[in-house]
C-alpha cells in the first residue's frame, strides 16, 4: 500500500479525497461521489483506505489496455495479494498479467467459442419463452426474483453442467455476493456475507471439482484442457470457481436493470416493440448506467503520470467503472436510457486483456429473454419502489416490482 508523501515526485500529487465508496448511502447512489472524483482530477487518493482512484474515461480506458503498467497481479480487490496480510492465491484468469493470462485466455476462448455458445441459443430461448409464458399469466411479479434470477440461475449453470440440486439457486447467488463484497474492504457487509457462506462453504469446494460437471458442459471441457496440458492440472477448478462465482449475478443485474429501465419509460418500451433487435441497445445501455461491477482494481508496475498526476510504483487504484460509464465528457446526456445510443466504449464488460470472457452469454441470455417478453407484452409498469441489494461491488436491485399487459 502506498502513502501520500511518496506521491509528490514528478508530476502533480493525487488529491486526498474524503469519499468513502463503501457507504451504504454511496452504494445506493455512487453518482455525487463520481462526479466529485471525476471533478478532483485524473486522480484521487481515498484516504480512508490507501488506494488512488481514477473515475474519468478518456484516463481509465488507456488504463484498462496498458497492462504492463497497470497490473492485476495485486489482485481484484482492495487490498495487494502478494503481501503479508492480504495473501492468497490469485485467480489464473482475472489476477495474472500475460504471458500466464493469455495462456489461460486461449484455451477458455476456445471452450467458449462463437460457434459454442451459439449451440445453447435453442436451450435459452426455450427457457425464456416459458418463463416469458409464465410472467404473462401471472400479471405481476418481481423482475429480480421471479424473473431475471429465475433465468440466468437456470441456464448458465445447465450450460456450465452444474447438476442442479435444491440449493444451487441460493447457494450460487449467495458466492456471488461473497466475490463481489470480497473486492471491497473487509467491513462488516463482507464479514456478515462471509458469516453466511460458511455454512456453504463445502457445497462450494465440491462444486468445482470434476466429479460435479455434467458430460456435455463446458466446465467438462475445461478438465479436459487440463488433460490435454493446455492448463495445468490445478488451474481447472479455480476456472470453474471464476465462472461459478462471476457469471450469475453480473447477468441478472444487466437484466434487471434494463427491466426497471423500460418500465419507467414506456415509449423506450413502445421502441423494442416496433423493432425487438433493440433489445441488444436496452442491455448495453443497462449496462451504462448500472455498470454491475461497479470497480476492478490494477496495481502499478511502475511510476506512472496520469494526465499530470504522479502515482508511484506499486500502488493500488481502484478504477471506478461506473463513474467512466456516466462521464459527461464521454456522453451526451449520460443519465438518460436511451436504447437507441451508440454505445461502443462503454466499459461495463471492462477492456483490454482482461475484458469481461463471458461477454457474449451474458448478451446471449439478456437477448433472448428480454425478446421472449418483448413478443407478449404490450405494457410493461412498475408497481412499486424497487429496492437495492447493496454489495461492496455488485451494483443490483432486490426486488423489482412489476406488472405486464398481455400484447
Ligand atoms: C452483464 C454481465 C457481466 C458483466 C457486467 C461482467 C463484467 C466483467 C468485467 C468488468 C470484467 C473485467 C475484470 C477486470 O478487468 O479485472 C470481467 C471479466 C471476466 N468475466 Fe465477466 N461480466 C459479465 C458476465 C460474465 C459471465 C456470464 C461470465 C461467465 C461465463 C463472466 C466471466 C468473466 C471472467 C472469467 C472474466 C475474467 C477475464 C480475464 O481476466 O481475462 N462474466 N467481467
Amino acid at each position: 500500500m502506498s502513502d501520500l508523501a511518496s506521491a509528490d515526485i514528478a508530476g502533480r500529487t493525487a488529491p486526498a479525497l474524503d469519499i468513502d465508496p463503501y457507504a451504504d448511502a454511496v452504494l445506493e447512489s455512487p453518482f455525487e461521489m463520481h462526479a466529485a472524483l471525476r471533478a478532483a482530477g485524473p486522480v484521487g487518493w481515498l484516504q480512508q483506505y490507501g488506494v488512488y482512484a481514477m473515475g474519468r474515461h478518456k484516463d481509465i480506458m488507456p488504463a484498462l489496455k496498458d497492462w504492463e503498467t497497470f497490473s492485476s497481479t495485486g489482485g481484484s480487490g482492495l487490498g495487494d495479494i502478494r503481501k503479508p496480510g492480504a495473501w492468497r492465491p490469485g485467480s489464473p484468469i482475472v489476477e495474472v498479467d500475460p504471458p500466464q493470462h493469455t495462456k489461460v485466455r486461449t484455451a477458455l476462448q476456445r471452450i467458449l467459442s462463437p460457434a459454442v455458445i451459439r449451440q445453447w441459443r435453442q436451450d435459452f430461448e426455450a427457457e425464456a419463452e416459458r418463463l416469458a409464458d409464465e410472467i404473462v399469466t401471472q400479471r405481476s411479479f418481481c423482475g429480480v426474483r421471479d424473473f431475471s434470477e429465475t433465468f440466468v440461475a437456470t441456464t448458465f449453470p445447465a450450460a456450465l453442467g452444474l447438476a442442479d440440486s435444491p440449493e444451487r439457486r441460493e447457494n450460487l447467488f449467495l458466492l456471488g455476493a461473497l466475490n463481489f463484497d470480497g473486492q471491497g474492504p473487509k467491513n462488516e457487509r463482507y464479514e456478515a456475507t462471509q458469516r453466511k457462506a460458511d455454512l456453504i462453504w463445502d457445497w462450494y469446494l465440491d462444486s468445482m471439482k470434476r466429479e460435479a460437471m455434467v458430460p456435455g458442459g463446458f466446465g467438462e471441457k475445461i478438465f479436459q484442457a487440463a488433460d490435454a496440458g493446455e492448463i495445468e492440472q490445478d488451474v481447472a477448478p479455480l476456472l470453474v470457481r471464476s465462472f461459478l462465482r462471476g457469471g450469475l449475478d453480473t447477468t441478472s443485474s444487466m437484466i434487471s436493470a434494463a427491466l426497471w429501465y423500460l418500465a419507467k419509460d414506456p415509449a423506450q418500451w413502445q421502441l423494442l416493440r416496433d423493432d425487438p433487435s433493440r433489445v441488444r441497445g436496452a442491455l448495453e445501455e443497462a449496462m451504462r448506467l448500472e455498470t454491475p461491477i461497479q470497480n476492478v482494481c490494477r496495481q502499478t508496475m511502475r511510476e506512472v503520470e496520469i494526465d499530470g498526476v504522479t502515482v508511484p510504483f506499486d500502488s493500488k487504484i481502484l478504477i471506478i467503472l461506473a463513474s467512466a460509464n456516466r462521464d459527461p465528457e464521454r456522453w451526451e446526456n449520460p443519465d438518460r436510457f436511451d436504447v437507441t445510443r451508440q454505445t461502443m466504449g462503454h466499459l461495463a464488460l471492462g477492456n483490454g486483456v482482461h475484458m469481461c470472457i463471458g461477454q457474449m452469454i451474458a448478451r446471449l441470455e439478456g437477448e433472448v429473454l428480454l425478446k421472449a417478453l418483448v413478443s407478449r407484452v404490450s405494457a410493461l409498469e412498475l408497481t412499486g419502489e424497487p429496492t437495492r441489494a447493496l454489495n461492496n461491488n455488485l451494483r443490483s436491485l432486490a426486488t423489482l416490482p412489476l406488472a405486464v399487459k398481455a400484447a
